[in-house]
């Protein structure tokens, strides 16, 4: 699905050029999770953005189901986004004074979907991350981690093949953080992937398929998460949300 070959970035800095990524290589695969781990610095934030088309790559090649999309004007970069990608942040970035439905909602307004359906899927989903009982709440009211599951309802709104979380659970208490990496761990399935961004080592093992280890802006370790013995729990959670939940 998604491919990055021998990817550079580099930032001024004072007068000079600061290489933050030296020629990165790695695959996103339909159904993974894969989490990218790393220091402080290591340039973790900067691979997702280039993921996300947020920023471009000075050098190697960026392709999505076989496109390149490192070279995409801005304007068909953000229809690429629109198309493709849906994006968690570590502060949520929710609209305080809207409900948790009405930022679903204005997401699917912006992905151009119907009114009606946006309106019907912003519930569905929004029961789907447990929080049937705040859909009208404005999102002011809600907690950290209620939040968090209101921006990854947000994410799916308009049906992505990748998502994209930076940090996502940096604010977040270690039983809501759980609660969100196991939502996130659920939606890598079928043709649908996420990458994730986390300095949380032990969360990663236990949620990722794939662990990429970031250090000084090149790939030091390439390895599996702790999802292979998990298979049988996972099915079944799929299987619970797509029958009614
Ligand atoms: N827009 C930018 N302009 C200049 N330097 C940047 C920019 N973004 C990131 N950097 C630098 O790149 C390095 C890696 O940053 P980042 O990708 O945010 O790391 P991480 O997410 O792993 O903490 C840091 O030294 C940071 O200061
Ligand atoms: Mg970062």
């Amino acid at each position: 699905m998604f491919e990055l070959h021998q990817i550079s970035k580099a930032y001024p800095l004072g007068g000079d050029l600061i290489e933050v990524l030296h020629g990165v290589s790695m695959e996103i695969k339909p159904g993974k999770l894969v989490a990218i781990v790393g220091p402080s610095g290591s340039g973790k934030s900067t691979l997702l953005n280039l993921i996300g088309t947020l920023d471009t790559p000075d050098d190697g090649r960026l392709l999505f189901d076989g496109r390149d999309i490192g070279k995409l004007s801005p304007s068909a970069r953000a229809s690429f986004r629109a198309d493709n990608l849906g994006f968690i942040f570590q502060f949520f970035n929710l609209l305080p004074g809207l409900t948790a439905r009405q930022n679903v909602e204005l997401a699917a307004a912006i992905g151009h979907r119907d009114r009606h359906y946006s309106r019907q899927r912003a519930g569905e989903l929004l029961e789907l991350v447990g929080l049937g009982d705040k859909v009208d709440a404005p999102a002011r009211n809600l907690s950290g981690g209620q939040m968090q599951r209101v921006a990854i309802a947000r994410a799916l709104v308009n049906e992505p093949r990748l998502i994209l979380a930076d940090e996502p659970t940096g604010n977040l208490d270690q039983r809501n953080a759980a609660g969100v990496l196991q939502l996130l761990r659920e939606q890598a399935s079928g043709d649908r992937a996420v990458a994730m961004v986390t300095h949380d080592r032990e969360l990663a093992e236990r949620f990722a398929d794939e662990i990429v280890t970031l250090v000084d802006g090149r790939i030091e370790e390439m390895a599996a998460g702790g999802q292979n013995g998990k298979r049988g729990f996972r099915l079944v959670s799929n299987l619970a949300s797509l029958i009614g939940r």
